[in-house]
């Protein structure tokens, strides 16, 4: 598609169009997809009750955009190639056609039981082609996928799949994780417990463990094979809902961010093909898990809707070693890589050895996304991955807006260490002051908020627009928040300097510190807890929780493990602690309010200055929780 940004003034040229004339602009773009009928209206966009509507009055299925438009031309050029967590094991090639077919064939399967345009239906899948097959599947027939992350514990999948009352969940058998296999089925099968909505649990097998089949289960062998690789296209008006993603709020209850299916075509097939400069013939791979927004949008969605190759990959970076990422860019390749800060940091600490083995000449393009990358690691990724000629594009982005925001553009804009840089085109970052005012000067710090919608903004929470409001909206009325305070220099770059709410960023995981609370709370032991991060060299932030207790003379040892298996329960064990403190109280407002801000200090080790404690109810307590630091 002909989309792509080629020289910095068309980047330019690009830009102000699209604040100038906005609605132009992505009419252009949006004419490159198949719409089976016209919109009339390109946006209707208001800040204040946090209402988005793009391409209104249009009908087009992302799934026909992403995989049917390319059957004429390119049936047999390669859409993924599956490499799967042990390297012994073959490569699965997947063509275009193929995907269609099964794509078609899993829509099937979701017709047989009664799947219908609007519900929603759960995937809990390993990294394997049946997860992309059964999201673009939902896509074809209007279901709404709600994909949830595979490494999340049961009850966090009960809380999702009950939030969207999800009709149908397609799960395992189970999955590898290097040298590990977790039992997929046995976590799903304690979730549904407690989720009447499910009807039926569509079993993929991967592992080939043994399983057994309930009532609910169907072994989807057993019934694929039967069904056609043909299926009917449902065309979708732009604003019909495409997906949920949940993410982590600062309430216990996680935030179901729901896109839709017009402007998130749009807006992902963009960016996808201009921040990567994908060009025929590339092959492209994302180390994302599609459980998040990254592989949702820059493996499913992005680069299937500009008909490119990628790398779709089951394993994790240090299987069967610390080699495993550079070893697969040779093995296919590769020409754009797209990873995470913390991945970087941990393959920085292993031996270089690991590193200069493997040749890497094919790479073109790395990219960084999930958390702001220090500058040693930035270094570190552009010497020995990108061998100082690749341009590094880290890509600031969210779950809610859909879509890369801030980036470089490679071998167009500027690149500077730790910086995401520039907005792209239809973006309007401003950073606001602590009295809501926009900071004018052309350099300064604040936080960050997008002044205008883009085509993926989120359209709501699921089930809770005022929740929506409350979270983006309320705290600079007219603009988007985005909970990240960052910097812009004299140029007009933007380095992300990190969250300024509630969520903490473990190893690009976002997590919200009251979801964890509630989980510890939970042990019968404990009083109240604080979670707070801390940095980290690897995970870029770790977890610290102050814990008080209802009984004195626990065995702490045992209790600090236990508190992380409730986490572990509640959460998944990415959610667990570094650190655990207890102590006899936290230290609080006279209101009652837990003053993180004093935790968050001496969890870091900072004990220079804590500003005025006298207006605790508590002050002594800081002096104990200082003593007793971890
Ligand atoms: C952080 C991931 C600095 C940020 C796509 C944001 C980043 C949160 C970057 C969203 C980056 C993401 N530089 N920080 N390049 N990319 N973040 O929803 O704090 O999982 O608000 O989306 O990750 O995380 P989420």
């Amino acid at each position: 598609m002909n989309f792509r940004l080629l020289n910095k003034a068309s980047y330019d040229a690009a830009y102000s169009k699209s604040i100038a004339q906005s609605d132009d602009f992505w009419a252009e773009i949006a004419a490159y997809y198949h719409w089976e009928t016209n919109w009339n209206s390109v946006q209707q966009c208001n800040m204040k009750t946090a209402h988005f509507s793009w391409f209104e009055g249009g009908k087009t299925n992302i799934c026909f955009n992403a995989v049917d438009r390319h059957l004429k031309e390119r049936s047999n050029e390669i859409a993924y190639i599956f490499e799967p967590n042990n390297p012994e094991e073959a490569t699965t090639i997947i063509s275009y056609q193929k995907l269609h077919d099964e794509v078609c064939r899993y829509a099937n399967l979701l017709k047989l039981f009664n799947v219908k345009k609007g519900d929603r239906v759960c995937i809990y899948l390993p990294m394997i082609p049946e997860l992309v097959y059964a999201v673009l599947a939902c896509a074809r027939i209007g279901a709404v996928h709600s994909v949830v992350f595979a490494g999340f514990s049961s009850q966090s999948l009960a809380a999702r799949i009950q939030d969207c009352e999800a009709k149908l969940i397609i799960t395992a058998d189970g999955s590898f994780r290097g040298a590990k296999s977790v039992n997929l089925k046995a976590i799903a099968d304690e979730a549904i417990q407690t989720c009447p909505s499910i009807v039926k649990s569509l079993i993929v097998r991967r592992t080939g463990e043994k399983i057994e089949l309930g009532s609910k289960d169907i072994d989807v062998h057993d019934v694929l094979p039967k069904l056609s690789t043909n299926c009917e296209i449902t065309w979708m008006d732009a604003e019909d809902p495409l997906f949920i993603l949940y993410t982590s709020g600062s309430t216990g209850k996680p935030k179901g961010m729901l896109h839709t299916t017009g402007g998130y075509m749009v807006y992902t097939g963009y960016t996808f093909k201009n921040v990567f400069a994908y060009e025929t013939g590339d092959i492209y791979w994302c180390t994302a898990d599609i459980g998040w927004i990254t592989g949702h949008s820059y493996i499913v969605y992005g680069p299937l809707l500009n008909g490119a190759t990628s790398v779709l990959f089951e394993g994790t970076p240090t299987f069967p070693d610390a080699g495993r990422f550079w070893n697969v860019i040779d093995k296919h390749k590769v020409t754009q890589f797209y990873t995470a800060p913390t991945a970087i940091r941990s393959l920085a600490k292993e031996s270089l050895e690991f590193v200069t083995k493997y040749r890497m000449d094919s790479l073109k393009v790395i990219g960084s996304v999930g958390e702001p990358i220090n500058e040693e690691a930035w270094q570190w990724y552009n010497e020995h991955i990108g061998k100082k000629k690749c341009p590094i594009v880290d890509t600031w982005w969210q779950t809610e807006t859909g879509g890369i925001l801030i980036s470089p553009l490679p071998n167009i804009t500027e690149l500077i260490p730790t910086y995401a840089t520039k907005p792209l085109p239809g973006i309007q970052p401003v950073l606001l002051d602590e009295h809501k005012n926009e900071i004018e000067a052309q350099s300064g710090t604040g936080n960050l908020c997008i002044k205008r919608a883009w085509p993926s903004i989120a359209r709501t929470i699921y089930g809770d627009h005022q929740r929506y409001i409350d979270t983006y909206f309320s705290a600079y009325p007219g603009y988007y928040f985005t909970g990240d305070g960052a910097l812009r220099d004299e140029n007009g770059n933007y380095r992300i300097t990190g969250r300024v709410d509630d969520v903490i960023i473990v190893s690009g995981h976002n997590l919200g510190t009251a979801p964890i609370e509630d989980a510890i709370n939970e042990h019968p032991l404990v009083a109240e807890s604080a979670i707070v991060g801390f940095p980290h060299d690897i995970k870029g932030n770790a977890l610290y929780g102050f814990v008080t207790l209802k009984n004195e003379n626990p065995n702490e040892v045992e209790l600090k493990k236990e508190i992380n298996q409730y986490i572990a329960d509640a959460i998944g064990p990415i959610a667990k602690l570094d650190k655990i403190q207890f102590t006899s109280g936290l230290p609080k407002t006279r209101s009652g309010k837990i003053m993180r801000r004093i935790l968050r200090k001496i969890a870091e080790g900072d004990f220079s200055n804590f500003g005025d404690i006298s207006t605790l109810l508590n002050p002594e307590i800081v002096e104990e929780i200082k003593n007793g630091k971890q």
